[in-house]
């Protein structure tokens, strides 16, 4: 497959990254450090045993959606096609961090909602152009349900939830495949410094199970599977419960 892939530099995108790459598919990187891009690109040509700049690069940036189509289009160009684009770039900060800095919630809502969507938008009407592809974003968990301690991340996860879902509804049976990612704690850069808590995993975990729901087009994962029973029960569970717990 032909992948355009933004988020590739660090965490589950880089592990994601290198699943795809090293069992044949063909990847472009889009992130906003040309530098880190290359350097990543150079990582993933090795580990495949590719020629250098077989893997493309170009710089694309969710805090300026002007550059997107451009980036999208470099990326097609690249590739020379595009079957697939996966999203796993994203902002986090806690709730406090947030709460202290409007500045930066605006940001964090931006990024991880209006724009993430403004990308996929794009995203979408190049694969569909194409007779359909898949185009597979990183939501959360922290969006299944209205919970303390990422009231503003998991509403703009929340969000970016319920497009995809939407989107995975109408174009579906024209060939464009959507898959929303809901990892729960994943020991990353994003988390480094959080409290673990219980089923935390490595990013590699959660690249099998991304690469897999991609060939096979589920609409929904999580990662690790757990979380899907346990988000079961939280979304069963009454207002009032949820208001006493800390979850
Ligand atoms: N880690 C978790 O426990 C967890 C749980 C649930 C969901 N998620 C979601 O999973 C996804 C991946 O998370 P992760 O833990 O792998 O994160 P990570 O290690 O922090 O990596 C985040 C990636 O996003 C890129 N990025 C950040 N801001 C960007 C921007 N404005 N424009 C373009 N790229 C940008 C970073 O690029 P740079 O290299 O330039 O910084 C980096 O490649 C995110 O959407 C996150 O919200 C994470």
């Amino acid at each position: 497959m032909k992948i355009a892939i933004l988020g590739a530099t660090k965490g589950m995108g880089r592990a994601v990254a290198r699943r795809l790459v090293e069992r044949g598919d063909e990847l472009f990187l889009l992130g906003r450090d040309p530098e880190d891009l290359v350097r990543s690109a150079r990582d993933l040509e090795t580990r495949a045993g590719r020629a250098s700049g077989s893997v493309g690069t170009a710089t694309c940036d969710l805090e300026r959606p002007e550059g997107f189509a451009a980036a999208l289009a470099a990326a097609e160009a690249g590739l020379g096609g595009l079957n697939a684009v996966v999203v796993t770039a994203g902002l986090f900060a806690t709730q406090d961090q947030l709460e202290a800095d409007p500045e930066l919630a605006r940001r964090l809502l931006t990024v991880d909602f209006a724009n993430t969507i403004v990308f996929c938008e794009d995203a979408r009407r190049r694969l569909l152009a194409r007779g359909g592809g898949t185009l597979c974003v990183f939501s959360s968990v922290a969006g299944e349900r209205g919970r303390k301690p990422v009231v503003l991340y998991g509403a703009a996860k929340a969000g970016l939830s319920r497009y995809l879902e939407g989107l995975d509804h109408k174009f579906r049976g024209q060939g464009l495949r959507t898959i929303c990612v809901k990892p729960g704690f994943v020991r990353t850069g994003m988390t480094a410094g959080l409290p673990t808590p219980p089923f935390a995993c490595e990013p590699d975990a959660v690249a099998v199970r991304v690469v897999r729901a991609i060939d096979r087009g589920s609409p929904v994962v999580y990662a690790p599977g757990i979380w899907g029973l346990i988000m079961l029960v939280i979304r069963l569970l009454p207002r009032f419960v949820m208001r006493k717990i800390g979850f």
